[in-house]
């Protein structure tokens, strides 16, 4: 990897309010984008939790008129963006506002480009191919790992092709992100977990990613530090409001760095095996990223020995010492316990060496690579 403080980069960011009770703002930035007529996108968990019942009183205090939207499920598929998108266009929406985790939210992202282009969500696959931007989209994210809510990437299950389509684009992020921890609380552990990690995913991959930059180390840095020290704590103490802004902010400062810097090898790998076998994302790569980073250690060995580093002192390499975190926070499954059977590593290689996260890996991976790496994490 060789790369230049002097290499050109772009940093791009939405506005994002953080601390206790910013839920509540919702309708005020609503009314300040013009709102008239909000769809309201969720999933049943989040509504059954009572966030959504939140955001819609914060509308209803504006005067600001919703229509909720919450079929959404874990893995979000294209044709539930395409019926939501039906909904905003039969209700006549002019903006959205998503209470959730990053399935509702990659959702209403999809919702958003596919009523503002009158397109199939299909169509927009890969890097930078959104041609009229969204409209206005305010974010609450109840969960504190996918940052979709500061993010260009939306994630979205194609169900006839059993794979998951990234959409990398300027016009997915969010006008604004209201980052309340209070949500938080509800989650369930595995969530937590889960979710963690991927945020954990987010800044390690994005900190040796070969588009990083001086801008994004700072973010991926700090997002490490801060998951490593907040996670276990608020696995333990689930109802501490700082603990769970700790690792808000962990998830922030990760998706500012993979935003701009994108991911690598665990992403595109978590993505193709999340769309085969329609695992839980964070889980995903919780069960991969160890192998990842020893098959990408000699490609940035500097960096890689920098984030172990933050684990605490001790002589075992960065991948083990991020096998060790995780196995603390009770994830100890490999992939063969989780259901995954071997005969598909080779499908699963191909469609993960075709995934636009693989071009930001540090080390360039031949098929036979990521099927060698994928036998690891059985
Ligand atoms: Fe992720």
């Amino acid at each position: 990897m060789s790369i230049s403080q002097l290499d050109l980069r772009k940093f791009v960011a939405p506005e994002f309010i953080c601390g206790y009770g910013a839920l509540q703002l919702a309708g005020r930035y609503a009314r300040n984008f013009g709102m008239k007529q909000v769809l309201l996108v969720t999933d049943p968990g989040v509504r059954a939790a009572g966030w959504a019942d939140a955001v819609a009183e914060s509308l209803a205090e504006a005067d600001i008129a919703f229509t909720v939207f919450d079929s959404v499920s874990a893995n979000p598929r294209t044709r539930q963006v395409m019926a939501g998108m039906e909904v905003y266009r039969s209700e006549e929406c002019n903006g959205i506002v998503v209470v959730g985790g990053g399935s509702p939210m990659d959702c209403a992202k999809g919702i958003g480009v596919a009523s503002s282009n009158m397109r199939d969500i299909l169509t927009f696959e890969g890097v930078d191919r959104v041609p009229v931007s969204a409209p206005p989209l305010i974010c609450i994210p109840t969960t504190a790992g996918s940052s979709a809510d500061v993010s260009q990437f939306a994630i979205l299950t194609d169900e006839g092709e059993k794979r998951k389509i990234a959409i990398i684009s300027k016009a997915l992020v969010p006008d604004v992100s209201l980052l309340d921890p209070e949500p938080l609380t509800t989650m369930s552990r595995d969530l937590t977990a889960d979710t963690g990690v991927d945020a954990l995913s987010h800044a390690i991959e994005a900190y040796v990613s070969n588009a990083s930059s001086p801008m994004t180390d700072v973010h991926a840095l700090e997002a490490i530090r801060l998951v490593t020290s907040a996670l276990p704590a608020a696995l333990e103490e689930p109802g501490d409001l700082d603990l769970r802004f700790s690792t808000l902010l962990a998830s922030l400062h990760a998706g500012l760095a993979f935003s701009n810097a994108s991911v690598g090898a665990a992403h595109a790998m978590a993505h193709s095996l999340g769309g085969a076998c329609d695992l839980a994302h964070g889980r995903c790569n919780a069960l991969l990223l160890e192998h990842v980073m020893a098959a990408n250690y000699e490609a940035a060995p500097d960096r890689y020995d920098r984030i172990g580093a933050i684990f605490g002192p001790g002589r075992v390499t960065p991948a083990e010492k991020v096998a060790a975190f995780r196995r603390s926070l009770g994830i100890t499954e490999t992939l063969a316990d989780v259901g995954v059977r071997e005969d598909t590593i080779p499908a699963l290689a191909r469609c993960a060496y075709a995934d636009p996260c693989m071009v930001t890996n540090p080390r360039s991976l031949a098929c036979d690579d990521i099927e060698r790496i994928y036998e690891h994490a059985f």
